[in-house]
C-alpha cells in the first residue's frame, strides 16, 4: 500500500516535472528542407518544399530551426512564409544557396518577392556559409516591370539577420516594413552600380531597427528610410556603388510621411552617386527631423552631403515637410562632384542644421570644391568647403505647431 502510494505519487507529481524538461529539451527540432522532398540540384522548383518544412517549423513550440544544408542550390520561384508562429523563435540557418529563376519562369501568383516572411515574432535568421543568388539581369531591362525583392520582412518583431549574402536583386534586395526591433549584421550585398532601383536595403514603417557591419554595392540606395521610420541606426557600412544612404524620398504624391531619430555611423562612400542625403518632394507634409550623419568617410562620392527638397522635380516652388535638426559632422575625404555640399531647401527652410567637423576635398587634386546653400539655418564649425547658413530665425518648435494646426 505505502509502495503504491509512492508509485502513485510518482507518477502524479514527477512525471509533470520531467515532462517539461523533456519538452524543452526536444523542443529545438530542427526541420531540414531536405526532407521534404527539396532537390537542391539548382534545376527543380524546390519551393514547395520549403513551404512544408516552413509550416512545421513554425508550428512547433520553442525554438525549432529550419535548415537549408550546405552543398545543395536551391531553386525558389517566389514563397510566403507567414506566422504567426506557435514557435517563441524561429532560426533560420542557411548553409546552401538559394537561387532565382529568370524573369519568365517566376510563379506568376507572388512574383513580388522571392521570399516573404509576414507576422513572424523572434525570426532569427543566419546565413553563415550560404548565399542567395536573385539571378536579376534579366529583370533590369524592364524599368516598368514589377520587378520582384529578394528577402521581404512584414510584421516582424523581434528579428536578426546576419551573415547575408545576396546578390543580383532583380529590384530591392531586402525590404522591411511594420516591423520593430530589427538588427541586421554583416549582410554583404552586390548588384551591378548600373542595375536600375537595385536598393541594398528600404526600410518603411518600422521602429529600432540597426544595421550594422555591411558592405552594400547596388545601383540604387544602399539604405533608404522612408516615411513612418523612427530609431534606425546605420553603422559600419560600407557603401558603393550605389545612390548613398537616404532618407526619403518623403511626402511623394503629396502624402504626409514622417522619419526622425536616425544615427548613420562610421560608414564609406565609395563611388557613389550621393553620400548622405535627405530628398523630400514638393508638395509633401509631414517631417524629417532629429537625424544625424557621424565619422563618415569619402571616396570619389558623388554629392558627399545633400538635402533635396525638390525631388525629383527641380523645378516647384510649393512647400514641402519640416526638415530639422540635422547634424552632419566627422565628414572626411574626396568629392567626385564640384559642390561637396548641397542643401537646397525649399520656404520656410531647413531648421537648426548642423554642419561640423568637415573636411571634404576634390578627387581631381587642386580642384576647388563648394558649397550651396537655399533657405538653411543652422550653425557651421571647422567645415570645408565653408557654407554660409543663416542662423534660426524661427525655431523648430514653432514650425511643428503651425504645420500640426
Ligand atoms: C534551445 O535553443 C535555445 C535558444 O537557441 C537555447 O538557449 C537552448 O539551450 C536550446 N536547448 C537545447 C536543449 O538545446
Ligand atoms: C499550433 O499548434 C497547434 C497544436 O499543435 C496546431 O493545431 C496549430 O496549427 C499550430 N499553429 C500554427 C500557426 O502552426
Ligand atoms: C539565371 O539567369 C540566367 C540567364 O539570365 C539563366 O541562364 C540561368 O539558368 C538562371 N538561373 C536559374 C537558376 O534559373
Ligand atoms: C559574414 O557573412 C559571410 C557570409 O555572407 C560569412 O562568410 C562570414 O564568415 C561572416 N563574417 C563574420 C565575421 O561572421
Ligand atoms: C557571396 O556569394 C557569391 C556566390 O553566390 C560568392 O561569389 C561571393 O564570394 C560571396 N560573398 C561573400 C562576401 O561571401
Ligand atoms: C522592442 O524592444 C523594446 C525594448 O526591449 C520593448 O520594450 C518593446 O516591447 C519591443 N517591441 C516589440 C514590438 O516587441
Ligand atoms: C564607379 O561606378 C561606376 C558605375 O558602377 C563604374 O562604372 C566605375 O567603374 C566605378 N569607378 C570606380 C573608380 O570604382
Ligand atoms: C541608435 O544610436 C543611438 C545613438 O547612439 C542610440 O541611443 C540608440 O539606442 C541606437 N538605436 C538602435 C536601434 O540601435
Ligand atoms: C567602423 O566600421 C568598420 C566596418 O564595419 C569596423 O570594422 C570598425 O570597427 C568600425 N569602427 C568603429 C570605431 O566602430
Ligand atoms: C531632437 O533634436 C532636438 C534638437 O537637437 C533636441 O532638442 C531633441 O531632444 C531631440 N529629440 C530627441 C527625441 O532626441
Ligand atoms: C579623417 O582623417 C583623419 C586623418 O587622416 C583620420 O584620423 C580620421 O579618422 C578621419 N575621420 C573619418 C571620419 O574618416
Ligand atoms: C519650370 O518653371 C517655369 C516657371 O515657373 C515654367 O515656365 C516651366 O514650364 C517649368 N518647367 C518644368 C519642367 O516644369
Amino acid at each position: 500500500m505505502q509502495r503504491l502510494i509512492t508509485c502513485l505519487l510518482i507518477l502524479g507529481f514527477v512525471p509533470p516535472c520531467l515532462c517539461v524538461r523533456w519538452s524543452v529539451r526536444t523542443q529545438n527540432k530542427t526541420y531540414n528542407v531536405i526532407d521534404y522532398g527539396a532537390h537542391g540540384d539548382g534545376k527543380l522548383d524546390d519551393s514547395r518544399a520549403f513551404v512544408s518544412a516552413w509550416k512545421d517549423t513554425c508550428a512547433t513550440q520553442g525554438r525549432p530551426t529550419l535548415l537549408i544544408p550546405q552543398n545543395g542550390v536551391f531553386l525558389l520561384k517566389g514563397i510566403a512564409l507567414n506566422g504567426p508562429c506557435n514557435a517563441t523563435n524561429v532560426n533560420i540557418k542557411l548553409q546552401g544557396k538559394i537561387v532565382a529563376p529568370t524573369k519568365d519562369e517566376w510563379l506568376k501568383v507572388i512574383t513580388s518577392n522571392l521570399i516573404l516572411f509576414s507576422n513572424v515574432n523572434g525570426l532569427s535568421i543566419d546565413g553563415s556559409g550560404g548565399s542567395i543568388e536573385g539571378n536579376g539581369s534579366s529583370w533590369w531591362q524592364c524599368i516598368s516591370c514589377g520587378r520582384p525583392t529578394i528577402l521581404r520582412f512584414k510584421f516582424c518583431n523581434d528579428l536578426t539577420a546576419r551573415n547575408l549574402n545576396i546578390t543580383n536583386s532583380p529590384k530591392a534586395h531586402i525590404r522591411i516594413n511594420n516591423c520593430e526591433n530589427a538588427t541586421f549584421s554583416n549582410i554583404s550585398i552586390h548588384s551591378p552600380g548600373d542595375s536600375a532601383n537595385t536598393d541594398g536595403i528600404d526600410i518603411f514603417t518600422s521602429k529600432n531597427i540597426l544595421i550594422q557591419d555591411s558592405t552594400i554595392h547596388c545601383g540604387d540606395d544602399c539604405i533608404a528610410i522612408s516615411g513612418g521610420s523612427s530609431h534606425i541606426n546605420a553603422t559600419g557600412i560600407a557603401c558603393g556603388p550605389g545612390h548613398g544612404i537616404s532618407i526619403g524620398s518623403l511626402g511623394r504624391d503629396e502624402s504626409y510621411e514622417t522619419v526622425e531619430e536616425v544615427y548613420v555611423k562610421n560608414c564609406s562612400f565609395t563611388n557613389t552617386t550621393n553620400g548622405a542625403r535627405i530628398k523630400t518632394a514638393p508638395g509633401g507634409s509631414g517631417y524629417a527631423r532629429n537625424i544625424t550623419f557621424e565619422d563618415i568617410t569619402l571616396m570619389q562620392a558623388q554629392n558627399p552631403i545633400i538635402i533635396d527638397q525638390y525631388y525629383p522635380k527641380k523645378n516647384s516652388t510649393t512647400k514641402a515637410l519640416n526638415v530639422s535638426d540635422v547634424t552632419f559632422r566627422g565628414f572626411n575625404g574626396t568629392s567626385a562632384t564640384d559642390e561637396a555640399i548641397t542643401l537646397n531647401c525649399s520656404l520656410p527652410g531647413c531648421f537648426n542644421i548642423v554642419l561640423d567637423d568637415i573636411d571634404i576635398v576634390s578627387s581631381e587634386s587642386g580642384k576647388p570644391v563648394s558649397c550651396s546653400c537655399n533657405n538653411a539655418h543652422g550653425t557651421v564649425t571647422s567645415t570645408h568647403p565653408n557654407c554660409s547658413l543663416s542662423s534660426s530665425i524661427m525655431s523648430p518648435s514653432h514650425i511643428y505647431k503651425k504645420s500640426n494646426m
